[in-house]
């Protein structure tokens, strides 16, 4: 799916963008593929994907010794 048409910055770039730079901060996104830095019109879709890679990130095993 792209996300950024400006740039032509689909989804999956953006998430091996962000894994790459190890952050899911959209002005990192945008510092190296571009995406979001021309209308900004794609900025909310980008931060969701963002925002989806950070909640896959952070299921990580929980440690509840209960
Ligand atoms: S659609 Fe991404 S900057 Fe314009």
């Amino acid at each position: 799916v792209v996300i950024c048409h400006c740039r032509a910055v689909n989804d999956r770039a953006i998430r091996d963008v962000a894994l790459a730079v190890g952050s899911t901060a959209p002005e990192q996104i945008t510092a190296v593929c571009g995406a979001g830095g021309h209308c900004g019109g794609c900025l909310p879709a980008l931060r969701e994907v963002l925002a989806e890679l950070a909640c896959a990130g952070a299921r990580t095993p929980e440690v509840s010794a209960a």
